[in-house]
């Protein structure tokens, strides 16, 4: 049977002081809001409700933190206890999915799996599920093949993964020669100028058998492998929580893109597929990529909540979390400003990607 699971943990420390422990990015009703911040929806609504027409709800999980389990289940109406796969602490990407698949297929031997991420607008919506369930159809023809979904670079990002694409396969798509993740500076410039043909972006989102991926695991992160199955085995005994109060906190702390892809894509027994995704795609990671889902004034000021008042201002983004703050500018250029109750940031936007830094010096509100 088909299943979606959506991984939707992290901090997204790159959105403080929106963004908290507490109430991570992905829960933040900040998308599409109202002038006075108001009916805004979060990323994981979204991520959920663009899935409405591509499965029932009963097939939707949703792997993230223990810690945001309470406030997940009441956000998010389609969701129930029993398809929240909680982890304890967050361990990276490979072991979301690698406990969420290991459930999946303890549950159902025959489980395909979509992964889909929490922190991106994609749209029309309509296309990506027509492209998905394009991915759907490759994996489900073969135990042997892990299919991406491919984003044309519109620049020399370091923060993504690149495809490089093959030979095309049959009823769509192409092999992924190489799947190389977060390159350096000058790999990345290289790869953008030999053009969408040949290198697009990893989108993130991902389709495969549970069986095959889990297999990948067994292969490459042998010791994550037994613990996942392990876990998944007993996720509907009484003996879950303690396993995952002991095993958890000592997996091996790795991305599925370094600890999986990578691999598959040098493995001769494996083919990794990319199919190719042309539409808008927007990973909502920090501040600027927030600003872009904005409408921006003659100015290329970008507001959002409360009021702002920009004066001989450009390219400023203030946000405020209270419908009843002012927050005003007056000859500033390309600056952040984030107001909430606890905190403010004012920020450069050059230094927007290093908001993890502040962590430590402002302590646990961050
Ligand atoms: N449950 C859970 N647990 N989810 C997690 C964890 C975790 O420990 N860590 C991250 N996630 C979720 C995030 O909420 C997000 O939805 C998704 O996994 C991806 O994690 P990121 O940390 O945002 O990854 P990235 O952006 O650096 O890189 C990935 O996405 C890029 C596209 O945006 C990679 O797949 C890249 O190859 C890709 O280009
Ligand atoms: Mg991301």
């Amino acid at each position: 049977m088909r299943y979606a699971l959506i991984i939707a943990g992290g901090s997204g420390t790159r959105l403080w002081p929106m963004s908290t422990k507490e109430l991570p990015k992905q829960l933040i009703p900040f998308v599409g809001s109202d002038e006075q911040g108001q009916g805004g929806r979060s990323l994981l609504q979204i991520a959920m409700e663009r899935l409405e027409g591509l499965l029932p709800a009963e097939q939707i999980y949703v792997c993230a933190g223990e810690s945001t389990k309470q406030v997940m289940l009441d956000k998010l109406p389609g969701l129930t206890e029993d398809r929240f796969i909680s982890e304890p602490m967050g361990r990276d990407t490979l072991n979301a999915v690698g406990l969420g698949c290991s459930v999946l297929k303890h549950k159902d031997p025959d489980a395909t799996v979509a992964i889909f991420t929490a922190d991106h607008i994609i749209e029309p919506v309509e296309d990506l599920l027509k492209i998905v369930d394009q991915g759907f159809q490759l994996a489900e023809a073969s135990d042997k093949t892990l299919v991406t979904f491919g984003i044309a670079p519109t620049h020399a990002a370091t923060g993504y993964g690149y495809l490089q694409l093959g030979d095309a396969i049959d009823g769509g798509g192409f092999v992924v020669d190489q799947f190389k993740e977060k390159p350096a500076a000058d790999i990345a410039d290289g790869y953008f100028a030999a053009g969408p043909e040949k290198y697009l972006w990893n989108s993130g989102m991902f389709v495969w058998q549970a069986s095959a991926v889990m297999g990948c695991i067994e292969k490459y992160a042998p010791e994550n492998f037994a613990k996942l199955d392990d876990l998944g085995k007993n996720w509907d005994t009484p003996e879950r929580d303690a396993k995952l109060a002991e095993v958890y906190p000592t997996l091996e702390k790795v991305s599925v893109d370094y600890a999986v892809m990578e691999p598959a894509s040098a493995d001769e027994s494996m083919t990794v597929a990319a199919v190719p995704m042309p539409l808008s795609w927007l990973d909502v990671g920090s501040w600027p990529s927030f600003a872009d889902t904005l409408e921006k004034d003659g100015d290329g000021n970008a507001s959002s909540g409360g009021r702002t008042v920009h004066v001989e201002s450009n390219n400023v983004l203030a946000a405020t979390s209270d419908p009843r703050h002012l927050i005003t500018t007056l000859g500033c250029e390309d600056l952040i400003v984030i107001h909430t109750p606890e905190s403010t940031l004012v920020c450069h936007k050059d230094h927007a990607e290093k908001i993890k830094q502040l962590h430590g010096l402002v302590g646990e509100q961050i």
